[in-house]
This record gives structure tokens, C-alpha cells and sequence, in this order.
């Protein structure tokens, strides 16, 4: 069965699209998986992380969204083996009139629908808010992976993640269950991350992924390169925190 998690966080710079394609990359280079890469924020960090010219699209998500292309044409294959759907700015300029639609909440569940089963995995990285497209990849996703940074800041963020998800499971009937909550960022030698973290492990119990991620330079560099961090620092410390993130997620069910 296609397992499909949207990364989610309405707070911004906090590694969703970090966490999001090098988990797809990784889930193919270690797990031999089939995995499909869904970016529905228009910044398109995602995709262009995996080297896709964003502003050159012929084809993007919002034309799938807008019934115009069939899904299946806008795939883009990597060099990673990641296939991608991609998105840039004129994504927003849909918002509105995507807001405006009877059903529009299932638009991007409805899309994937003719797709889905030829991959393991749909990802979908979803934009800094909760508005019309994070609340696609919700309806779209079984569950939602949540990375959450070390700062004060991403601490209080988790009341307003945790409304947006009831808000998906009360009023719009879809039963989203959390994946996992991620750290993110996470700075050994500074006090805030370790107060964070254990903040968010009283919070979360089990719902914590082990895997923390370090903030690394790395992890920064590899998006300029096209590249996963798998192969942009294969020996590093951001790549062996994906490669266990990995582990822990084939164990979702
Ligand atoms: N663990 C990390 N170590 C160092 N830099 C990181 C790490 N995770 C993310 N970054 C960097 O921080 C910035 C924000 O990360 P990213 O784009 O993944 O966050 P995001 O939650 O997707 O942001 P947005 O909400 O804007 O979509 C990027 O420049 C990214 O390269
Ligand atoms: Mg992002």
C-alpha cells in the first residue's frame, strides 16, 4: 500500500523541505523504494533541492490542481530516482480561485488518486501556513511527519500544528494521525536546543522520532548542488541523521 505523509509545519524554516527530499532521496537509494515527491508550496524548495530548474517549468502541480494536465505529465524523474511534482510562485497565484471551489480541499487527493500506486511513498512538503494547500496535502496523507527547529519559537508553534491537525480530523472527517515529530536544527552546544528537545519529548512521548537532526553546514550547501546529502556528504553527520530518520519512518505503518 502507498504510504503518503505531508510534511507539515505552519512555522517556516524549519527543514521541511530539507526533511522532505532527502527522505525521498534516501527512501530510494537505501530502501530501493518507489517514491513520489509532491511540492505544493510555491516557493518550490523542494524540487529545485533535487535540481529541477523551477523557473523554467512547462508543467507544474497548480496545472494538475487546475484539472488542465493529468498528474502522470507533470512527473519530473531526477537523477536521485526521486520523481517530483513540481511547483513554483505561480502555485499563489491559484490560491484564491482554488479557495474558492466546492471540494477544494480534496483537489490534490483526487490528483494523486490516478497515480499513486505505482510508488511506495508519496512525500508532500507543504508551505509555512495553514491555508488552502497545506490543508490538500493533509486530506491527501495518512499521516503528517512534523519537524519542529530548537527554538522558543518552534515550541510555541505546536499548539497551533496541533489545531490545524484537529481542525483535519474534526471538521473536514479525515482521520490524519501523526507520523512522527522531528527535531530539527538541533545545536549541542547551545542550551536552548537541549531545553527544546526535551520539552518536546515530554510533550510528544512517543510520537518523538529518536532521530534528531544536527544543524550542519552541510545540509545547508547541498540544495546549491542540486543534490540529496546523501550524495552531497555521504560521511557526515546530517546524512547519518536522515539515513536513521529513514529507518524509523519504514517503521510507520
Ligand atoms: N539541519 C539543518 N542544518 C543546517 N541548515 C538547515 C538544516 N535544516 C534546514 N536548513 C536550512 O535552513 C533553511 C530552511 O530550511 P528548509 O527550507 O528545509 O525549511 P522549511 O521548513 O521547508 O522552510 P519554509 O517554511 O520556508 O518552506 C534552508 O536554507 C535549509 O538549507
Ligand atoms: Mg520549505
Amino acid at each position: 500500500m502507498t504510504q503518503k505523509l505531508a510534511v507539515f509545519n505552519m512555522k517556516g524554516g524549519v527543514g521541511k523541505s530539507t526533511t522532505a527530499y532527502n527522505l525521498a532521496a534516501g527512501l530510494v537509494q537505501f530502501r530501493d523504494r518507489k517514491v513520489l515527491l509532491v511540492d505544493i508550496d510555491p516557493q518550490g524548495n523542494s524540487g529545485a533541492a533535487l535540481g529541477i530548474p523551477i523557473w523554467q517549468l512547462e508543467k507544474q502541480l497548480k496545472d494538475a490542481l487546475q484539472h488542465k494536465v493529468p498528474l502522470s505529465q507533470i512527473i519530473i524523474p531526477t537523477s536521485e530516482g526521486v520523481d517530483v511534482v513540481p511547483s513554483n510562485i505561480l502555485l499563489a497565484e491559484e490560491e484564491i480561485p482554488i479557495s474558492g471551489r466546492p471540494g477544494r480541499e480534496l483537489l490534490l487527493r483526487k490528483v494523486l488518486a490516478s497515480v499513486q500506486d505505482q510508488y511506495d511513498w508519496v512525500l508532500i512538503d507543504c508551505p509555512p501556513n495553514i491555508g488552502v494547500f497545506s490543508i490538500n496535502a493533509l486530506m491527501a496523507a495518512s499521516g503528517a511527519l512534523i519537524p519542529v527547529d530548537m527554538s522558543y519559537l518552534g515550541l510555541l508553534g505546536i499548539q497551533g500544528i496541533e489545531r490545524a491537525l484537529t481542525l483535519v480530523r474534526e471538521h473536514l472527517d479525515h482521520p490524519i494521525r501523526i507520523a512522527g515529530v522531528l527535531a530539527t536544527r538541533f545545536d549541542g552546544r547551545n542550551n536552548l536546543s537541549k531545553e527544546v528537545l526535551q520539552c518536546l519529548g515530554d510533550h510528544f512521548g512517543e510520537q518523538m522520532f529518536k532521530t534528531v537532526i544536527p544543524e550542519t553546514v552541510k545540509l545547508r550547501e547541498a540544495p546549491s548542488h542540486g543534490q540529496s546529502i546523501f550524495e552531497y556528504d555521504p560521511q557526515g553527520a546530517g546524512a547519518k541523521a536522515y539515513r536513521a530518520l529513514i529507518e524509523e519512518v519504514c517503521q510507520w505503518q
